[in-house]
């Protein structure tokens, strides 16, 4: 897709489309290698890790399961609170399986130390993550990320599954979110569309 549609939104790119496609090639191969003779179940949170998703697994090697997962946040607008309702469970049981969880990005860490204390609830051999991209500086509570795509700065990111008000996830690479736009919430920090006030959202 070309930037021309979306300079007014991006500031800079983060991570280039070609840069993303090689990480995730890298990534499947290395699960596929940890994994081997496991039947690992790869558990992808809606919406945002659609498209991680959909194109690492084209790089596991190994016999695998798909099942998808979608949560909300209840917080601020701009701050996960760590409590988190599932909007749509597994389909099944996870019980002595080993579950992947493939996420776009972690931030504060609150959504998944919650939703992998749920998992672990449910008796499955292995829980292990495995996220796009991770913010270091913004990280609140330890998570155990196995598979870690790129460390970003703390700067809004959008693109490549992830969105700024359900806008922009089908852009092929990661960029920043122009600061202007933080500016029109008057908030100093874009609203996530995932955390709305109040209410519950997606994820
Ligand atoms: P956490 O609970 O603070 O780790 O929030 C994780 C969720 O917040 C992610 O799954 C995203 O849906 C959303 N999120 C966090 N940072 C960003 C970002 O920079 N861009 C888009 N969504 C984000
Ligand atoms: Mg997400």
């Amino acid at each position: 897709m070309s930037t021309a549609t979306h300079d007014l939104v991006i500031d800079e790119v983060m991570v280039e489309a070609d840069a993303l496609q090689q990480r995730v090639a890298e990534l499947g191969r290395t699960i596929s290698e940890d994994y081997a003779g496991k039947d690992p179940l790869l558990v992808g949170i809606l919406k945002g890790a659609v498209f991680f998703m959909a194109d690492i697994v084209r790089h596991v090697t190994v016999p695998c399961e798909l099942d998808f997962m979608a949560v909300s946040s209840y917080g601020t607008a701009t701050e996960s609170s760590g409590v988190v309702r599932i909007i749509k469970d597994l389909d099944s049981s996870i019980e002595g399986r080993h579950v992947l969880i493939v996420e776009d990005i972690i931030d504060s860490g609150l959504t998944l130390s919650h939703l992998v204390r749920t998992l672990e609830l449910r008796n499955p051999a292995s829980v292990e993550i495995c996220a796009l991209l991770v913010k270091p500086e913004r990280r609140v509570v330890e998570v155990p990320c196995r598979y870690t795509g790129f460390e970003i700065p703390n700067r809004f990111a959008v693109g490549y599954g992830l969105d700024y008000r359900e806008r922009y996830r089908n852009l092929d690479f990661i960029a920043a979110l122009h600061p202007s736009m933080y500016e029109q919430d008057g908030e100093g920090e874009p609203r996530r569309a995932s955390i709305p006030t109040g209410e519950a959202g997606q994820a």
